[in-house]
């Protein structure tokens, strides 16, 4: 029977993240620890199944129609989600198998749902031989992660379709690649797994309490991420280390950072980064440090003797790709 592999990286929010989901700007780079997703026909009638062991989905199994009804394992949501909205946009009877696995942990903030929504569609695209689009490909896997989440930005969704590095904008109608070829970045991975929708609702409270500092907030995230842009390009990486900096600040007004999150900032700017930031919702997940090729050692270790884990990515990864047909 016909089966297809494909494979989707994590991400790293480099600038701007919660400012984007109000529509403002974000710049996130593609990760190369990768989601992989296999789909295959089987010959059963009217059935979806499910492996997914890194999330604990073993032998999962659902009528077709009866797709989102029901109570749906948290680690199969995505993929359960993914494949009914790809099924009512392109009608089809044929019973699937799903067997997803990564290279990263669902902890570290990677973007483990969207890498693996973005799978689904595209194996499933490719499946059927439809061939989507990218843009066709982000419509559905957005409104996957929207109906299951309530809210977000899609920025995830993006790097894990696109990979790069990409400047996101308002719901995914800007996304352009951002050029550099490399960026010394360390990842400190906090040991604490934070939850975004939580995160999200708690800088919504806060807009409705205090408007005028949070649209002030971000205002100036927004001049951050832009004049990031230009600084990547330029490679000027002491300048987008200050931007990270100032963003961290902004991060701390919106009251999204934890005390294990700040002594991982701070330790690495003590070593001498030349920037250092949480990267994603906040209240865990992990900080990313910019730093000189000659530091890096000093840098790891000060992050190290705070209680954070060295992640060993590569940034500017390729996106969604077939492994296979
Ligand atoms: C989470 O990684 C980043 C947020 O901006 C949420 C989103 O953009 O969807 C907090």
């Amino acid at each position: 029977m016909k089966k297809i592999a494909v494979s989707a990286p994590g991400k790293l929010m480099l600038l701007g993240e919660h400012s984007v989901v109000y529509g403002h700007p974000c710049i996130v780079t593609a990760v190369d620890q990768r989601m992989f997703c296999k789909a295959e026909f089987i010959e059963r009638k009217d059935l979806l199944q499910i492996n997914a062991p890194e999330v604990d989905v073993y032998n999962y199994a659902k009528s077709m129609n009866e797709l989102g009804k029901g109570l749906v394992p948290k680690g199969a949501k995505f993929v359960e989600i993914a494949i009914k909205n790809f099924r009512d946009a392109h009608l089809f009877e044929d019973s699937i198998r799903i067997t997803t696995s990564s290279d990263f942990s669902a902890n570290f903030g990677f973007g483990s749902s969207s890498a693996a929504t973005v799978c689904v569609i595209k194996a499933l695209s490719e499946l059927f031989e439809l061939h989507l689009s990218n843009k066709q490909l982000f419509d559905l896997s957005f409104k996957t992660v929207l109906d299951i989440q309530g809210t977000g930005s899609g920025f995830d969704v993006a790097a894990a379709i696109y990979g790069g590095t990409i400047y996101f904008k308002n719901k995914g109608e800007v996304i352009e690649n951002v050029k550099i070829d490399h960026l010394p970045l360390v990842v400190g991975y906090s040991g604490i797994k934070a939850d975004t929708v939580t995160l999200i609702k708690q800088v919504a409270k806060l807009g409705i309490q205090k408007p005028e500092l949070v649209e002030k907030i971000f205002f100036e995230i927004d001049g951050l991420v832009e004049k990031g842009k230009v600084a990547l390009e330029k490679k000027d990486f002491d300048s987008f280390g200050k931007f990270m900096n100032q963003n961290q600040h902004l991060l701390s007004q919106l009251g999204v950072c934890i005390e294990k999150l700040d002594a991982m900032i701070d330790a690495a700017i003590r070593a001498g980064a030349y920037g250092a930031k949480l990267s994603g919702a906040g209240g865990g997940d992990c900080i990313i440090a910019l730093c000189a090729k000659n530091n890096e050692q000093k840098v790891k270790k000060e992050i190290e003797k705070v209680g954070g884990e060295i992640l060993d990515v590569t940034i500017h990864a390729e996106g969604v790709r077939i492994e296979n047909s």
